[in-house]
């Protein structure tokens, strides 16, 4: 089955629901890793919104993800308390050694470059979260080691 068909079979799964779009939206990333580009016409043919407002929607809340992802994905906490201990510096650094910004994966397809909106860790910060498994405490050395550990 192609894209729309699969979006299709997902809409009808939820269009009953009171406010269907963002647990459609959980479902194609679900299926897909990511939320395709070719669902937004159907969605927004079949819940009655404008391509627009489907992007919005998409857009606003962080755990969505655009396109593919890479085989590894490190989220950094971009939150308060994380903010608070250094969480801007870290971030500029895993960047700077990735060479890619928020949102992208390297050229090789090895790494995707998330922000995350407190893990949980808030005693621990700056937290960050590679695939998966969460690390407190970070510091030029640990960030560099982490990256390390994905680019092997
Ligand atoms: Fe970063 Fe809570 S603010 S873990």
């Amino acid at each position: 089955a192609d894209v729309a068909e699969q979006t299709l079979a997902i809409i009808d799964e939820f269009k009953g629901l009171e406010g269907p779009l963002l647990p459609i939206l959980h479902a194609l990333q679900d299926e897909f890793g990511y939320v395709p580009q070719e669902s937004m016409p159907v969605i927004a043919r079949e819940l009655n919104l404008s391509r627009a407002e489907v992007y919005g929607v998409l857009t606003f809340y962080h755990d969505f993800r655009e396109h593919p992802a890479g085989r590894h994905v490190l989220k950094l906490c971009r939150a308060e308390a994380c903010q608070s201990m250094g969480g801007d510096r870290l971030a500029d650094r895993a960047k700077a050694l990735l060479g890619i910004d928020f949102h992208e994966t390297t050229p090789d397809g090895e790494v995707t470059l998330e922000p995350v909106y407190c893990l949980g860790l808030c005693s621990c910060s700056p937290s960050a979260m590679l695939d998966g498994e969460v690390h407190g405490r970070l510091d030029d050395a640990a960030l560099e080691a982490l990256v390390e550990e994905v680019r092997r």
